[in-house]
């Protein structure tokens, strides 16, 4: 190309000014087995300005590759409260109906003029409003009387198949509203095939002749190789700590992270990514404790389905909701579409265009399997409309981690159900697989959902009887390990649950004894003490390191120090 021609492109994209919101971030792919290769998907979103951008990858001793990326346009509805059909007559809130009152509304109309808005340019990071939040629930409450402030309409968004239990143990979070607007996008997206495992890969992304992005990243590790991942949940809720957090999660180096559900607060929208999720994880100029770091430049993140990102706000009423299906890109091996699928409304046009923007990764997020390295992965959507159906993917459970022959295997999935915090406490619909996950061999369960961070005694459980009781919970027959240590004893009998949900939301800081005082009193005996560690004054994350025969995890708070550590190894 010579030197006129370069300077007119050069002119071309000066003069459509294009404009990058989320610079490119590698997504792991449909990637499952380790099979043949590895693949790995860059993805962007620009204004809808149409844009010349190419692709260039390679690794050492390989020639330069090009991808060709693919556009789709997303495009959303300013959000408006629906007026309450009968204002004279105040009810409490019905399932699945977002919540307003006249003095606090769910979220605001827009101002004329908005004032906070996605990046102006590929260099500019979006305003971060700060996030205001309620204190949790008295943790001495042992009655089933409902809070005074949830007795009456909720001042933040609906939730769904409230219990009384829920309500009770709510923990209220209010969030700073974003400005209401419509939304348009272009959602660029390269998939980068046949890489070699265990090989570092540069990518160049340029928009006409100007890089907006230049990194590298691991293809995944083949089995015999050590891994090192991060788990954790609950992120995108644009505290203080969730930035430190996060620059303390780039001083690991991880290889991947597992973001383990409510990956975007309050309700998982488009327009809660651009303000709460890229900002802190992506579309960082200057990584630090108060900034957060461009992670996702580098390092693939696996997602959970949580119910911040699915049960919250919904559609129809959120036209931009269910946006992690819009930015993930994941294997496609789960058990297909069912009733156990995040449920899509009844506004039959909006459902297809959620579905056709989301193209495969609907509903392929929310139930998938992956190996790396030594382990298997196999993540469940738990939440309220998937625990209904759960039974119907029983069968592909079972089969996708019986199939399996790596030395580890791991359950990740939102919904904790062995904790001890008393938040979501009766969420133990899973313990009815947990026979199941011992038959198959899991080693972890890893969850979020409850804020804070907690280890298990290795244990047994056999659910007796084998059903929900009418609060939701699960008694059954425990055998717990109780020489397991993790330093000196290191080969656990029964199946160790971590809860890791302190990434970035308020912590649900109730200390163990006084947490653990509250559920003898409230839960008798379905409450029984199998908690090994727990730290709930801070956030934190898990960093995991692998080999073919010994498994660590460290747990990291957000000012850096460690606060747990044990092992398991194998023969
Ligand atoms: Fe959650």
């Amino acid at each position: 190309m010579n030197r006129l021609v370069l300077l007119a492109a050069s002119i071309a994209t000066a003069a459509h000014a294009q404009t990058v919101l989320v610079k490119p971030y590698v997504q792991p792919g449909d990637g499952p087995a380790l099979t043949g290769k590895d693949v790995k998907v860059l993805t962007w979103v620009t204004d809808q300005k149409p844009g010349n951008f190419t692709v260039e990858f390679g690794w050492a001793g390989e020639k330069n590759k090009t991808a060709t990326p693919a556009r789709t346009s997303l495009d959303f509805l300013k959000y408006v409260p629906k007026p309450k059909p009968e204002a004279a007559k105040p009810k409490t809130d019905a399932p699945g109906t977002p919540t307003t009152t006249p003095a606090t509304p769910a979220i605001p109309s827009a101002p004329a003029t908005p004032k906070a808005q996605p990046a102006k340019s590929a260099d500019t990071t979006p305003q971060k409003p700060a996030a205001v939040e309620a204190k949790p629930a008295d943790a001495s409450a042992s009655t089933l009387k409902i809070p005074a402030d949830l007795a009456t309409p909720r001042p933040t968004f609906a939730d769904v198949a409230l219990t009384l239990d829920d309500l009770r143990d709510k923990v209220v979070e209010t969030f700073k509203p974003i400005p209401e607007r419509e939304q348009h996008y272009f959602r660029y997206r390269a998939v980068l095939p046949e890489l070699p495992f265990d090989t570092e890969v540069s990518y160049r992304v340029r928009l006409g002749a100007t890089v907006i992005r230049e990194g590298t990243f691991k293809t995944r590790a083949s089995a015999g190789k050590p891994i090192r991942f991060i788990a954790v949940g609950d992120l995108g809720s644009n505290r203080p700590e969730q930035f430190t957090n996060a620059y303390q999660m780039s001083l690991q180096k991880p290889d991947f992270l597992v973001a383990l559900g409510d990956i975007t607060y309050p309700g998982g929208r488009a327009l809660q990514y651009m303000n709460h999720f890229w900002p802190c994880y992506n579309d960082v100029a200057k990584p630090g404790p108060k900034t957060g770091a461009p992670l996702m430049a580098s390092i693939p993140f696996y997602p959970i389905i949580g119910n911040h990102d699915a049960d919250m706000q919904r559609l129809p009423d959120y036209s931009d909701a269910y946006s992690a299906f819009y930015w993930f890109s994941v294997p496609k091996n789960g058990p297909g579409p069912g009733p156990w699928n995040t449920p899509l409304g009844k506004d039959a046009a909006l459902a297809a265009a959620f579905k056709n923007a989301a193209g495969s990764e609907y509903p392929a997020a929310s139930d998938y399997s992956f190996d790396y390295g030594p382990a298997h992965f196999l993540v469940i959507d738990s939440n309220s409309y998937a625990t209904k159906e759960i039974d119907r993917i029983a069968a592909w459970m079972e089969q996708d981690l019986t199939s399996s022959k790596q030395p580890w295997k791991f359950v990740c999935t939102h919904q904790p159900f062995f904790q001890a915090s008393k938040e979501h406490y009766t969420e133990q619909r899973l313990r009815l697989f947990e026979p199941m996950f011992e038959r198959c061999g899991v080693n972890v369960v890893f969850a979020g959902h409850v804020h804070n961070y907690q280890r298990s005694l290795p244990l047994k459980f056999t659910p007796n009887p084998p059903k929900r009781d009418p609060r939701g919970r699960v008694n059954g027959d425990y055998v717990l390990d109780r020489t397991f240590d993790g330093i000196n004893d290191t080969t656990p009998e029964g199946i160790i649950h971590i809860v890791t949900g302190a990434g970035g939301a308020k912590p649900y800081s109730t200390p163990f004894e006084k947490a653990a005082e509250f559920l003898k009193k409230e839960h008798g005996a379905n409450y029984v003490s199998f908690t090994a560690k727990y730290v709930a004054d801070k956030n934190s994350f898990s960093v995991v390191e692998i080999t073919p025969t010994t498994f660590d995890l460290r747990q990291i708070t957000a000012d850096g120090k460690e606060v747990d550590h044990f092992r398991i190894t194998k023969p």
